[in-house]
């Protein structure tokens, strides 16, 4: 298994550029099942969970090209209503076959993804939906199977504990662009992934609507192929804003589109971190000595990210003075504390809050990947350190991350990676 062998101490300088949102990207590639003819899709991303996402679109019968950054899918021989085990247990968003599975063959089988590392990640409000429209589903021997006779055009919440679901927004928006008459979701994802996916249903020829958290959906009989490009990635970018501060650097980040991250521009503008627009993206920059602490709540969009207060974390931790991050979504996606601790941080967690008093500086020391974001959060910190840090089993990062180490390298890092 990969490892990196990270030298912290230098500021980074230069320019990254900023990918395309891998959340996005899934459900999207998910998306083109449902139409008729050929989709291509620009600006997708390099990472494993992309090639994950192509193997499943070949078990279902799709045809994928992919040239660089671009994918040409062709759902025409998508006749296979089942997503196994072996495929939903590597990536859950595998799980985003189930609505056009449902849509297009009226029936599906589709494995349970089950509780992961950051916690419980039930999918009640998923099946919730696909029974509003109409289908029959039952959840037997670790898997969903779901059965309908022509889905029907029907309102209702999708809003659950936590807030929003993503992924359920999604999977029940694919179900319902081709039901009979009009769907109205209440309580759905504002995420700016869930609207690249909306506005390409409707280049696709859907008809949805979109005001603030409530989608109305006139079914249509067909959807047609057509080109779309990706949004940028704003958890990347935000990990590289992070990683210019954490640096006291400066960075270009190219591509990245920041009416897209308000909430976590204005937490580093809070922390003590300067952040502009450029023409074609973004600078962030931070000649501080020490950040300033702040606390964070992590919120559906427009609030700030379950999936950067990892990284902002591992900032926090070399901030002047007591903060506190509270993760409202995951309340148990803490992973990556015990590994920061091996660094010298300061994190105590209790319930859903870790509490980060600031200390002076970090240090290099042996610690291991647990998951994507903590993954990220443990390379920060350990550009900030002194001396030499070993991340094992940082195949975590290649799930949502292309050529990190790469790009960390072009702007100066010292970091490799060995077998
Ligand atoms: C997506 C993102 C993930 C991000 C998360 C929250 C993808 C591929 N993944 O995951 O990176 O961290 O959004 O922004 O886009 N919930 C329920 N019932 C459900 C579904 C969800 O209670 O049926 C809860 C979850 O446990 C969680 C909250 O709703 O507390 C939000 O989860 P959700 O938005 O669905 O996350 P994902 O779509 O799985």
């Amino acid at each position: 298994m990969d490892k990196f062998i990270i030298e912290g101490g230098v500021p980074l300088r230069g320019v990254v550029q900023i990918n395309g949102a891998k959340n996005a990207a899934l459900p999207i590639m998910a998306a083109s099942l449902l139409a008729d003819s050929p989709v291509t899709l620009h600006n997708i991303p390099s990472l494993m969970d992309v090639d994950t996402m192509m193997h499943v679109l070949h078990t279902v019968g799709a045809d994928v090209v992919r040239d660089r950054e671009t994918l040409v899918i062709d759902p025409a021989r998508f006749n296979v209503a089942e997503a196994p085990y072996d495929l939903v247990r590597k990536m859950r968003a595998s799980i985003y076959v189930l609505g056009p599975m449902v849509a297009r063959l009226k029936k599906a089988k589709v494995s349970l993804p089950g509780g992961c590392v950051i916690g419980q990640r039930p999918i009640d409000l998923h099946l919730k939906g696909l029974e509003a429209l109409g289908a029959k589903v039952r959840v037997l021997h670790g898997y969903i199977t779901v059965e309908n006779h022509g889905l029907k055009g029907a309102t209702f919440s999708l809003e659950g504990p936590q807030g929003s679901s993503v992924g359920a927004t999604c999977n029940i928006l694919m179900a319902a662009v081709m039901a009979e008459g009009r769907t109205v979701i209440h309580g759905a994802a504002r995420e700016p992934e869930v609207r690249d996916l909306v506005d390409f249903l409707n280049e696709m020829g859907a008809r949805i609507e979109v005001q603030d958290s409530t989608l109305t959906i006139e079914g249509v009989k067909s959807l047609h192929g057509t080109h779309h490009t990706i949004i940028p990635d704003r958890i990347e970018a935000g990990t590289y804003m992070v990683a210019a501060a954490i640096t006291h650097g400066d960075l270009i980040l190219k591509g990245c589109h920041l009416p897209h991250m308000e909430s976590v521009v204005s937490k580093l503008r809070e922390i003590g971190v300067e952040v502009e627009p450029v023409v074609g993206g973004a600078r962030c920059r931070c000649n501080n000595c020490r950040f300033n602490p702040t606390s964070i709540r992590t919120l559906p969009f427009p609030g700030f990210p379950t999936d950067l207060q990892a990284q902002f974390s591992s900032m926090l931790a070399i901030a002047n003075g007591e903060s506190t991050v509270t993760d409202t979504i995951y309340p148990e996606r803490f992973m990556h504390v015990a590994e920061l601790a091996r660094m010298g941080a300061n994190i105590s967690v209790y319930s859903a809050t870790a509490t980060i008093c600031g200390v002076e500086k970090l240090q290099a020391a042996p610690v291991m990947a647990t998951d994507l974001r903590a993954s990220a959060a443990l390379i920060l910190a350990a550009l900030a350190s002194e001396g030499k840090t070993e991340i094992l089993r940082v195949y975590h990062i290649d799930r949502g991350y292309e050529h990190i180490e790469e790009k960390l390298d072009a702007v100066g890092a010292r970091i490799r990676r060995e077998a």
